[in-house]
């Protein structure tokens, strides 16, 4: 009786910690390509598009592990880059980045949490 119950509670939790969907919509192809080109100088595999590809809380770590080295190096690259970027899309790229932000602190993998970027 004990075990099952475990294994209830093992079930639970597991649900409860699964992923939020990512449901935030592209903010067009300009600002797109800017992270994309810019993030695979830093990672070969950088995909920040596939919300369930094997690397996507990994690229997203280069936009959003504000204060780290590897990210204002980032932002500051991609930023140069959308500056030639539409307006409406440089406005879009802003106005979503505190919701992306705090998604990416709640849903990320406590191992990407724990590691150094
Ligand atoms: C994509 O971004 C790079 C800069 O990282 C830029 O050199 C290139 O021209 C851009 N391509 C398009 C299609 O905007």
């Amino acid at each position: 009786m004990k075990f099952a119950t475990a294994i209830v509670a093992t079930t639970v939790a597991a649900v409860a910690s699964a992923q939020a969907l990512w449901t935030f919509p592209p903010e067009g192809p300009c600002v797109a390509n800017c992270t994309d080109s810019v993030g695979k100088t830093f990672f070969p595999f950088y995909n920040d598009v596939d919300s369930t590809g094997p690397f996507f809380f990994t690229s997203l770590s280069y936009t959003f592990e504000r204060g780290t080295p590897t990210t204002i190096e980032f932002m500051s690259a991609a930023g140069t880059c959308m500056q030639t970027c539409p307006m409406p899309e440089q406005n879009a790229y802003r106005a979503s980045y505190p919701l992306k932000l705090k998604w990416y602190q709640d849903n990320k993998p406590a191992a990407l949490a724990r590691r150094r970027l």
